[in-house]
């Protein structure tokens, strides 16, 4: 995209308000949102438990790129970009598995774990072959969760690490294991679908089950009484309630937005499910339920929701300009039994329901901003959240120029 119709397009929002469509319309301001935001933040590529063995691995797709993240023979994890690096095919087929060696089906060039070359068939003697190795990608794990980024330079995770660390700790969360992940495709631009994901003004009206439960539907005045009891509850059950909120004018250069808060479910609710029962064994040390829920960014991108026995990871993907993908990742503890499908049934359940009326609320709204009448409002009080996503991604662009 030109610099001058950046610009432009960048004057003309009006802070407060939503976007206009460009954004959401426009095939260069997609390209531009691909290379400044999807290129450069840490993306959320798995979990530890996903890889246990050396050998272990699973590919991880977004747009054109496939990525490979495998744990070697010395247990350390590698990110490499799945392409040979003889004429450029495809390595790896697989979506997961475990191998010594990947082997890439064209002309059988061979690689290590680690991505380095490990055979080539009759290429000539002179060539260097430990310049041949497939590119390997920023990767960094954090209490089980794996994060890749594309960018040379990614943001520097130390603070959010030491900030965040004991906060996480509790939970053992890389003692924990994928439960079920479930894949929603949205018609619709992928800001749309982060920008509702980030209010809970919607939630009263969209989300009945879901507003039965959580207290975040609510003003803030409102659901100070149940947090204040849900904080005495946390105190003995171990669950930390520290507020965390390094995103947008608080976020520190060159680091990732980073934020943590814990918030009450309504009596009767020990965690997001259809009854208020629990789902499965409490995480890590926790010693009972708070009847608290916590959502947890790293990278606003990145939204992970900790209630006392799962987390529900999201990931949101972009297809193209129009579609995009809605993954949620439930995960539980690693000695959960979850054999049943009633079981995975009543774990699911709050998150999926809730994200089928997102789909639906979320397709209308990209209807309306195709449309020559749509004009951008002001956000409410309650939509801070996609207020300032909407800030930091206008920030990206804007460094992007
Ligand atoms: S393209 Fe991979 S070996 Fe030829
Ligand atoms: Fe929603």
């Amino acid at each position: 995209m030109d610099n001058s119709k950046l610009k432009n397009l960048l004057e003309t929002h009006k802070k407060g308000f939503a976007l206009s469509q460009p954004f959401y319309c426009d095939n260069e301001v997609f390209d531009l949102d691909v290379k400044s935001i999807f290129f450069h933040e840490w993306l959320f590529a798995g979990h530890v438990s996903e890889l246990q063995e050396p050998g272990d691995y699973f590919l991880f797709q977004i747009l054109n790129e496939s990525v490979i993240v495998s744990r070697d023979f010395n247990k350390k994890l590698h990110a490499m970009v799945n392409v040979c690096r003889h004429r450029g095919s495809r390595v790896c087929l697989e979506k997961s598995g475990n191998t010594k060696r990947f082997t890439c089906p064209y002309h059988a060039w061979t690689y290590n774990l680690d991505g380095s070359l490990f055979n080539a068939r009759l290429i000539e003697p002179d060539i260097d072959r430990s310049e041949l190795g497939l590119q390997k990608l920023a990767v960094e794990v954090f209490h089980g969760l794996i994060f890749i980024s594309f960018s040379d330079k990614p943001d520097d995770m130390t603070d959010l690490k030491s900030k965040l660390d004991p906060i996480l700790s509790p939970f053992e969360l890389s003692k924990t294991k994928v439960a079920f992940k479930k894949s929603y495709r949205v018609k619709a631009n992928w800001k749309v679908l982060i920008e509702n994901y980030s209010e809970c003004y919607h939630c009263s009206s969209a989300h009945p089950e879901f507003s039965k439960s959580h207290v975040t539907h609510m003003s803030s005045e409102k659901a100070q009484p149940l947090n204040a009891l849900m904080e005495k509850r946390a105190k003995v059950a171990g669950v930390p309630t520290d507020f965390v909120d390094c995103i947008g004018v608080n976020r520190f250069d060159g680091q990732p937005d980073y934020a943590y808060n814990r918030y009450s479910l309504y009596d009767g609710y020990d965690t997001g499910s259809e009854d208020g029962m629990a789902v499965g064994p409490l995480l890590g040390n926790i010693k009972e339920y708070d009847g608290g829920a916590s959502d947890l960014y790293i990278g606003l991108l990145n939204p992970f929701l900790i209630y006392c026995d799962y987390v529900a990871v999201y990931r949101f993907i972009p297809i193209d300009k129009d579609t995009s993908i809605q993954e949620i990742i439930w995960l539980v503890r690693d000695n959960a039994d979850l054999g049943s499908e009633t079981a995975v049934d009543r774990l699911k359940w709050l998150w999926d329901v809730t994200t089928v009326s997102d789909k639906c609320i979320i397709e209308k709204n990209q209807e309306g901003i195709n449309s020559r009448y749509y004009k951008p409002g002001p956000f409410s009080s309650m939509e801070k959240y996609t207020r300032l996503f909407v800030d930091f991604y206008l920030e990206r662009l804007g460094s992007a120029k």
